[in-house]
């Protein structure tokens, strides 16, 4: 199956304005070559920057996404924003479900759940992260975090609405510790994660889905983690931030890809 490698740059808050149409305008020079029919670039930067980052991404090969969103169209509910807004603006991608909005802000399996059919109804992509914490997998308990996380947040979302669904699969011990998962773990848990939606949808469906990793990705670790077979991205956070790193990352992933 050929699905589009992805590599996703999350930015977290970091960044004003200024900051961020510095990054992305070079970024646009230097990976004008990229072929959007076989790669994808995505940069979510803050809510605050969004704007601007999108008139400078019209019609470029990098993509839009933002890094949160609320599930209801619209409403009293102060401080959120939600996806019709997100579409106003051009963004393609949204993350949902990062651990450090479950860790700090309380989003449950079920709010995450929400997002997503919030989401996907409105035609725009996902990037849902799951993982375990270190304590998780030291206890064996990897695999079974997964399924949990991966069977409440796709609860009742169907298989035609879950095609534009992208998930990153980030270990919350590797997340901004440097400790990246080798290969071979990442290749473990997403090639169970891909067995969890084949049992869920279909093997097919399970084929279309494109799973990302994330924590601690650099330019040195890149290629290994991108040969593997289930690894078909990346979600960058950290080395997003950095003009050399994030466009190293990205042509050493497309040359592995080519
Ligand atoms: P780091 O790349 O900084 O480890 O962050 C990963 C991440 O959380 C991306 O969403």
């Amino acid at each position: 199956m050929n699905r589009i490698s992805l590599i996703a740059g999350n930015w977290k808050m970091y960044k004003n304005i200024t900051q961020a149409i510095e990054l992305v305008s070079a970024l646009k020079r230097e990976l004008f070559f990229i072929e959007t029919q076989r790669f994808e670039i995505v940069v979510c930067p803050p809510f605050t920057a969004l704007s601007e980052v999108a008139e400078l991404l019209y019609e470029s090969n990098i993509e839009l996404g933002a890094q949160n969103v609320h599930w209801e169209k619209e409403g009293a509910f102060t401080g959120e924003v939600s996806i019709l807004m997100l579409k106003d603006l051009g963004c393609k991608y949204v993350i949902v479900g990062h651990s450090e909005r479950r860790t700090y802000f309380g989003e449950t399996d079920e709010i995450i759940n929400k997002k997503l059919k919030a989401v996907l109804d409105e035609g725009l992509s996902p990037i849902l992260c799951v993982g375990e914490s270190l304590k998780q997998r030291e206890e064996g308990l990897t695999f079974k975090i997964l399924e949990e996380q991966i069977y409440k947040d796709l609860e009742s979302i169907n298989f035609q609405k879950v095609a534009n669904l992208v998930i990153a699969y980030e270990p919350v011990w590797a997340i901004g510790t440097g400790r990246t998962a080798t290969p071979q773990i990442a290749q473990e848990a997403q090639a169970y994660i891909r067995g969890l939606l084949n049992r869920i949808y279909s093997e097919e469906i399970s084929q279309k889905i494109r799973i990302l990793y994330g924590g601690s990705v650099k330019p040195e670790n890149i290629k290994e983690l991108i040969k593997q077979p289930d690894i078909d991205g990346a979600l960058v956070g950290g080395a997003s931030l950095d003009l050399d790193s994030f466009s190293s990352i990205i042509k050493y992933a497309y040359e592995v890809k080519k």
